[in-house]
């Protein structure tokens, strides 16, 4: 049953697995392993990013307590120029406050890093969307990406279809329904927008007592996705969407209320500390992380609200037609199967050499950090 299999892959998200023996890796491609070595981030080179092995994903923090994380050693700063940010609150602010490099490029590993510190991010959470997006939308020859739109300072482009478009590029991460972000259908998908902030506001008084909770996020996950059927007639929720946009929905309960909270007021998000988030890409003062490594709990409670199976609108606004085929939140097997071997290979459809390469390894770390109950990993490029 749907819920079960949730309650799986959610339980599965949640838990720290043992570490992965990861595999041994052989030709280089071409590239000697020297040149790799010297092309760390920042270099004075002239010539830009260059190659590098993608390490593997930083070891879990030995602290997970509650801790004060706006601090000292991380000051909010505005935006200089050319600083970038995106669709994600949770990016936005830890690139605000400098635990992701200010101008927001950074390496799977920053962002694995900057999300467990800044936010107490579950492990494997944190692994699977940052390799993910990193795989979507990341330069993988350089292991740089972008939090927001495409940027040359993440290196020279592959070869297209590849895009390398940095998290903001809708339809492979970033898509419909959002909390605060209109559809791209409309416009600035990317921008934080005020009347859906306010309509945000508004189930929160309506559901939560003026406070963000798993309630109001099961009201308002769904009265989204209403008005996108209802408006837009290229409104579509589909395989990785369909399980983000309930996770994105659980994470606003979870990770941006203070870590002192407990009993009553845990998962109970007040409107001022959501808008610090969400429009000024700001910790509230003085701001706790959460006290345990948290992530999407309360994603099931949020769907169980009003159940919406994936699907799209085809070609008209209220002509919503479930879809399936790319599995979503209930079937996460499907949705991982066709991640890799729909959606990548048809980005990357003859990488070679360091690009094929580092395209093995960065999906042997997506399985690492998710593999859904019963899933064999899928090996679309062969396994070395
Ligand atoms: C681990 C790496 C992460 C990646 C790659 C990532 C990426 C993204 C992307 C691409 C979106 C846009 C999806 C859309 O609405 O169209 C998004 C939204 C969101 N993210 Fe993140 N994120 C990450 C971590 C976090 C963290 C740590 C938090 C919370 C502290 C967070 C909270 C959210 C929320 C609440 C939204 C929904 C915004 C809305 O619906 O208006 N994310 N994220
Ligand atoms: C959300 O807040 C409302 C109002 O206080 C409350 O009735 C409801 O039980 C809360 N939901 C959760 C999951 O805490
Ligand atoms: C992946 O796609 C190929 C070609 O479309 C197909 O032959 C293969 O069975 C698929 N693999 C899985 C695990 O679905």
């Amino acid at each position: 049953m749907a819920l079960k299999s949730l309650s799986v892959v959610l339980l599965a998200l949640a838990t720290v697995s043992q570490i992965n023996a990861f595999p041994q890796y052989g030709s280089l491609g071409g590239l000697e392993a020297r040149q790799e070595e010297e092309a760390t981030r920042g270099s004075t080179s002239t010539s830009g990013p260059r190659s590098r092995v993608p390490p593997p994903p930083p070891a879990p923090p030995r602290f997970t307590g509650a801790k004060l994380v706006d601090d000292r050693d991380h000051p909010w700063r505005p935006l200089r120029n050319g600083d970038i940010r995106g669709p994600c609150p949770g990016l936005n602010t830890l690139a605000s406050h400098g635990y992701l490099p200010r101008d927001g490029v950074a390496s799977p590993s920053d962002i694995i890093k900057a999300v467990q510190e800044g936010f107490n991010m579950e492990t494997q959470t944190a692994r699977f969307a940052t390799y993910s997006a990193h795989i979507l939308e990341g330069n993988l020859v350089t292991d740089l990406l972008s939090i927001g739109g495409k940027t040359s300072r993440t290196g020279p482009n592959p070869p297209p279809p590849a895009t390398v478009a940095g998290i903001s590029n809708h339809g492979s991460f970033e898509g419909d329904a959002s909390l605060t972000r209109i559809d791209a259908f409309f416009g600035n998908h990317v921008a934080f927008n005020q009347p859906l902030f306010d309509q945000f506001v508004d189930f929160s008084n309506r559901f939560g007592n003026g406070f963000y909770n798993y309630t109001v996020g099961g009201e308002l996950r769904f009265h989204r996705i209403q008005q996108s059927i209802e408006t837009n007639p290229q409104f579509r929720i589909r395989g990785f969407r369909h399980f983000t946009a309930y996770a994105e929905a659980a994470f606003t309960a979870n990770l941006f209320v203070d870590g002192r909270k407990t009993g009553a007021d845990a998962h109970q998000l007040d409107m001022d500390s959501a808008r610090s988030f969400f429009r000024d890409m700001r910790f509230p003062r003085g701001f706790f992380r959460p006290s345990s490594p948290t992530a999407g709990e309360g994603a099931d409670i949020i769907f169980a609200a009003h159940p919406t199976q994936p699907g799209t609108n085809v070609g008209a606004v209220n002509n919503f037609v479930v879809d399936t085929s790319m599995g979503g939140l209930t079937d996460p097997c499907t949705f991982y199967v066709q991640f890799v071997n729909t959606t990548v290979r048809a980005l990357y459809p003859n990488p070679t050499g360091v690009l094929r390469r580092n395209l093995i390894i960065n999906l042997g770390f997506l399985y690492d950090s998710f593999a859904p109950p019963d899933c064999p990993q899928v090996f679309p490029y062969g396994q070395n």
